[in-house]
């Protein structure tokens, strides 16, 4: 298990390119299923968790190969198992995303239930009661959802809350069903409206994208499509974070600000001043950062996932700051880390009161998920001395060539093999 040692203190400077999204290229991954013609997809970051996917379509008999850096061939002609087994699911949630096109194309499927997850419960039960109205036969055994259906049909589904995979599952579900499907309460997330997009490429009619309300008309088949992930906003998102702890000036090209609103104003918020020309964001921190509240909702709300890292400003801004995280009950886990840190964080339920100090303090702290060890690397790059990140693995399920990236802005990152 790789570890990260930091020496804190550099400011910030220079240019690095923003990968493409992890969490739009999983569900467009997933949706090569959903047809016998190829499919290629480009601004694919190399990722474990992409790994991941590739070897769960693998097992089931999808081609899948690289062309070069970051495209990647699908072809999922003839799917020899449509079964996602525990030792897959086990290491990535985002496995269930197979359920809804396997089930719609093949008309069956058997996906592992995920089970425990480090930031909260995480259920899957609207996922399942999406499909069960669309006339899908769900049996749960032995850890396993076992779905069947002839062929699924058009229905409205009103989710209980507002869910990215359960949104992005039903839709893909219900590209193929027979009869419209209206999904209410719907994600609005850019990965859920860049995953629609693929879709309509692929033939299928979608209207509302973008919107809390999605219908969508079953088609008989869709076709192949070639497609380019969007840019990875929580990725930007941590970068412009790790400048305005850290102070200096950095440009980011192959971003996309336009789906950054809620993490620019927080950022703005801090002092951060930020610019935007097209694909480019040029951010620059001259003082010491200030304090700034957020609460995490679904998009266009403040992320969830970039709690940790807005903390890590939070811990050395000037000020007293209020976080609420909404969406996960136990997305709190880097705090105790960033106390070993020096952090002054004191946390009442799903309210993290952070009062602000100068400087953080160099420790050995614990990677536990993939956006507190964001925060982690943040705040170990604003303490004197030296940090030592153990479990960095967790960071490698999500960003790409992190500590290359942070080295080319003049962080001193290094990673050790344990
Ligand atoms: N929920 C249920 N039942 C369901 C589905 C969700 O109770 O059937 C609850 C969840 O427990 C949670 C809330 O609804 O409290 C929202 O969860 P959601 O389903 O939206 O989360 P997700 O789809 O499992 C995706 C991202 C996460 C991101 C969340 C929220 C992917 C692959 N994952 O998860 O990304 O935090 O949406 O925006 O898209 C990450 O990248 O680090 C990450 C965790």
């Amino acid at each position: 298990m790789d570890s990260f040692l930091i020496r804190g203190g550099k400011r910030l400077h220079g240019e690095v390119s923003i990968s493409g999204a992890k969490n739009a290229a999983l569900p467009i991954l997933c949706a090569s299923l959903l047809t016998a013609e190829p499919v290629k997809v480009s601004n694919v970051p190399r990722l474990k968790d992409i790994n991941t996917c590739l070897r769960l379509l693998g097992s089931m008999g999808v081609q899948c190969f690289w062309h070069g850096e970051n495209e990647l061939a699908l072809r999922a002609e003839d799917i020899s198992e449509p079964i996602a087994s525990y030792d897959l699911v086990k290491t990535m949630r985002a496995s269930i995303l197979v359920l809804g096109p396997l089930l719609a194309r093949f008309g069956e499927a058997s996906v592992s239930l995920p089970g425990g997850c480090a930031i909260g419960q995480r259920p899957v039960d609207q996922h399942i009661k999406g499909l069960q109205a669309m006339g899908a036969e769900i049996v749960i055994e032995k850890g396993y959802i076992h779905a069947k259906a002839k062929r699924l049909k058009g229905a409205r589904i009103v989710t209980d809350m507002v869910t990215v995979t359960g949104t992005e599952n039903l839709m893909m579900a219900a590209c193929l069903a027979e009869g419209t499907t209206i999904i209410e309460n719907a994600a609005r997330e850019p990965e859920v409206v860049d995953l629609a997009r693929m879709l309509v490429k692929m033939g299928a009619k979608i209207q509302g994208i973008g919107t809390d309300t999605l219908t969508i008309e079953g088609v008989e088949k869709l076709g192949g499509c070639s497609y380019t992930v969007m840019p990875d906003r929580i990725e930007a998102g941590t970068f412009l974070c790790a400048v305005a702890a850290c102070g200096g000036d950095i440009v980011l090209t192959n971003s996309d600000a336009a789906s950054m609103d809620s993490t620019l104003d927080k950022l703005r918020h801090t002092g951060l001043n930020i610019e935007i020309y097209g694909s480019t964001i040029k951010a620059s921190m001259n003082t010491r950062p200030k304090a700034v509240d957020a609460r995490t909702a679904p998009y266009p709300g403040f992320a969830t996932d970039m709690q940790a890292q807005l903390m890590a400003v939070n811990c050395v801004a000037d000020g007293t700051s209020v976080m609420n995280e909404t969406i996960f009950e136990n997305r709190f886990m880097h705090v105790q880390e960033m106390i070993r840190l020096g952090a002054d964080i004191t946390i009442e339920g799903h309210t993290a009161v952070v009062k602000g100090k100068p400087l953080m303090e160099g420790a050995t702290v614990m990677a536990t998920d993939l956006r507190a060890s964001a925060g982690l690397v943040i705040s170990g790059m604003v303490a004197n001395d030296e940090t030592r990140i153990d479990r960095i693995y967790h960071l490698d399920r999500g960003y790409e060539k992190m500590e290359e990236k942070l080295r080319k802005l003049g962080a001193d990152v290094q990673r050790v093999a344990e």
